[in-house]
């Protein structure tokens, strides 16, 4: 048998590969070498999950951020965002929307926005666990103490979601200002772990400066880590950040480290993400035949879907909540898988 297709056994039989390993197997990747990944990563989606393909809302509440990532389109120093924030009682409004829809998780995800108190984010918390006490709540608000997350764990929030972008401390200096770490980063992960968080990482495919080497080292963290989900898509640039003219990721790469991640934690929660369906008008469901089995569709008020634009042509900027749940419920049904109403936690 091909290298490749022995190191994907391996894999499965493992689930570790050295760092060698991990480089070879990706430089060697072709249609056929993918598609023997593929159908061993249905075969885990579906062993634990099924063809059940969870959904997760996500209300996006500000897009104010301290930070400068090079990569984003809310960072700090682009003056042509249009800044927003969701009143406490707004974000309860997409809740109820949303819980009507059949929704059981809520995202919220927003900039890291000082405006946002420890205790607003508290008052929040606690107001959305109260309404919807059989919802889980997933916060994605970026670095925090880990006093913070802490309290925001007793608060109510059972998951939170930060990806760690890149694991190579000098790769991570070439997207990020000199005032972020990947160690940091890194360590705020373990402490969410720690605290007893249901925590999501995740990086980008194709970011400026990324090598096959990097990518081995993501994997070799995320192996470490074992965290309960994993989010990736295509860096796609920004018209309005300092790598407009950076080239994004390509849809075939994302696919081929979808498969990889569900074959190496077979459990994960993984979702087919916006920008997979952002750069491919099939991306999502090519994502859930690749092992992908979460999707994340809008809740936030049409009114400021636009101006939450990470990147350029992001889509359901002008699609309602209801009609991108039948969208996806559609788009599922036709590649045999269900969308369910189920708060979709981590398959202990
Ligand atoms: N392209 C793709 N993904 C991006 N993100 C931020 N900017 C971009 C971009 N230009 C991702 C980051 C971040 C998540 C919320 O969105 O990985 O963690
Ligand atoms: Fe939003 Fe299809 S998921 S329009």
């Amino acid at each position: 048998m091909e290298q490749p297709k022995r190191l994907i056994d391996k894999l499965e039989a493992t689930s570790m590969l050295t760092k060698e390993e991990w480089v070879a197997l990706i430089e060697s990747r072709n249609e056929g070498v993918a598609a023997y990944l593929f159908e061993k990563a249905r075969k885990c989606q579906y062993q634990y999950y099924g063809n059940r393909i969870y959904t997760r809302g996500l209300i996006e509440f500000t897009n104010y951020c301290k930070n400068d990532c090079y990569y984003c389109g809310i960072r700090r120093s682009n003056r042509n965002a249009k800044r927003y924030r969701l009143a406490k009682e707004q974000i309860l409004e997409c809740c109820q929307m949303g819980y009507g829809l059949g929704f059981r998780t809520f995202v919220l995800q927003g900039g890291e926005d000082g405006w946002f108190t420890q205790e607003k984010l508290e008052d929040i918390v606690c107001a959305i666990k109260r309404g919807y006490p059989d919802c889980a709540l997933t916060l994605s608000i970026g670095e925090r103490s880990k006093e913070s997350y802490q309290r925001l764990f007793e608060a109510g929030a059972d998951r939170y979601l930060l990806r760690h972008e890149t694991a190579d401390e000098t790769h991570y200096g070439i997207l990020h200002p000199p005032e972020l770490s990947a160690n940091h980063r890194k360590q705020c992960l373990w402490d969410l772990k720690e605290i007893g968080y249901q925590t999501g990482t995740g990086f980008m495919v194709g970011s400026p400066g990324q090598t096959v080497e990097h990518l081995a080292e993501d994997l070799l963290f995320i192996r470490e880590l074992t965290p309960h989900m994993v989010g990736i898509g295509p860096f796609v640039p920004h018209h309005d950040t300092p790598f407009a003219a950076e080239v994004g990721g390509t849809v075939e790469l994302t696919l081929f480290l979808i498969g990889l991640l569900r074959v190496m934690l077979p459990k994960l929660l993984l979702p087919a993400t916006t920008a997979l369906g952002t750069i491919d008008p099939n991306g999502r469901e090519k994502g859930v035949l690749a092992g992908a089995n979460v999707v994340m569709p809008n809740l936030s008020p049409v009114s400021v879907r636009k101006k939450y634009e990470l990147y350029d042509n992001k889509i359901c900027t002008g699609e309602e909540a209801a009609e991108c749940q039948d969208c996806l419920r559609r788009r599922m049904e036709n590649i045999g898988y269900k969308l369910v109403v189920d708060r979709g936690d981590y398959c202990q």
